[in-house]
């Protein structure tokens, strides 16, 4: 059901990759897949690296459903403060939609996560228990430190990516 989503519920236009590039191309930015990869520090990289990590060896499944579950379940504050920043800053629908989308469809998906996702995983393979927490910490800990760099480079008036990253210039000093 959570992935049905992700992918536009069937509408190409509703996949969440597309509503994505809409942001970036609203806000002046080459959308080209990629494009970017040069630029985001290991920081930046390493929560998507550890999603990657346990979903590609079945050994770390307790470890990828904390991992997808801790994302979904803290997604739509945080998707709600991103849209009414970005409303603050005067961008447009296009930029907002990306975060719009994600207030309610993941609150729907937070009960999915802890009831039939989380909840069957542990009916099914109790032992797992330990991993799936692993999985849940290790996010928070990759995010947090995330979140500090990004914040730290706004703070001080600069991008959080590498320099040389296309189309991005000094970003407007926090207010
Ligand atoms: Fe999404």
């Amino acid at each position: 059901a959570v992935e049905f989503d992700e992918y536009g519920a069937g509408r190409g236009t509703r996949v969440h990759a597309r509503l994505f590039a809409d942001l970036m191309e609203g806000a002046g930015l080459d959308a080209r897949y990629g494009l970017f990869l040069e630029f985001a520090p290991a920081v930046t990289l390493a929560p998507v690296n550890a999603m990657s990590l346990f979903g590609l060896h079945r050994a770390l499944r307790g470890a990828l459903v904390g991992n997808f579950a801790t994302l979904e379940i803290t997604s739509p504050p945080g998707a709600r403060r991103m849209a009414k920043a970005l409303e603050r800053l005067g961008a447009g629908e296009e930029c907002t939609r990306f975060f719009t989308e994600h207030v309610e469809a993941d609150a729907v998906h937070e009960q999915v996560m802890r009831r039939d996702v989380i909840g069957d995983l542990l009916d099914r393979e109790p032992e797992l228990a330990a991993d799936v927490a692993f999985g849940i910490r290790a996010s928070v800990l990759l995010e947090s430190r995330w979140e500090e760099h990004v914040l730290g480079a706004w703070q001080e008036g600069r991008s959080s990516l590498r320099p040389g990253a296309p189309g991005i210039s000094r970003p407007a000093p926090p207010r």
